[in-house]
């Protein structure tokens, strides 16, 4: 049994993480894209070469990620990615700097 002390400061932090959770971040978003998508699709405006993947800006149009998020889109058949884990911060920003490219 943690001292009361302890489990205040186990729900704020609990509270914080929701928080930073809930905001997903653009820019690591973006950062995510460049360093793990870039090889095959076109992730923004400035990158100029890309293979026959569809580019981040028509997937913006092509999905709501609402019914269909990011990670079960990645789940089903897609072409061999690089080994990587995509936690669930990093489908979310990912999701949030595609949606960005709306325009
Ligand atoms: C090895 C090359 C490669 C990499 C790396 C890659 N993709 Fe793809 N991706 C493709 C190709 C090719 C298609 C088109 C496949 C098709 O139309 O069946 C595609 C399709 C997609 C689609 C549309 C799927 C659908 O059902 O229409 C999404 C969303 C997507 N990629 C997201 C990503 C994200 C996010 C990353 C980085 C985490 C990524 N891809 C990395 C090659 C790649």
């Amino acid at each position: 049994m943690p001292k009361p002390g302890t489990r205040i400061l186990i729900t704020l932090s609990a509270m914080f993480a929701g928080v930073v959770a809930a905001r997903a971040d653009v820019q690591e978003g973006r950062r995510i894209a460049e360093r793990w998508c870039a090889g095959c699709h076109v992730v923004s405006p400035q990158q100029t070469t890309g293979t026959e993947a569809p580019p981040f800006s028509e997937l913006a149009y092509r999905f709501d990620f609402r019914s269909r998020p990011l990670g079960e889109i990645l789940a089903g058949p897609h072409p061999a990615m690089p080994a990587m884990q995509l936690g669930r911060d990093d489908a979310a920003n990912l999701t949030a700097y595609i949606r960005s490219l709306k325009k």
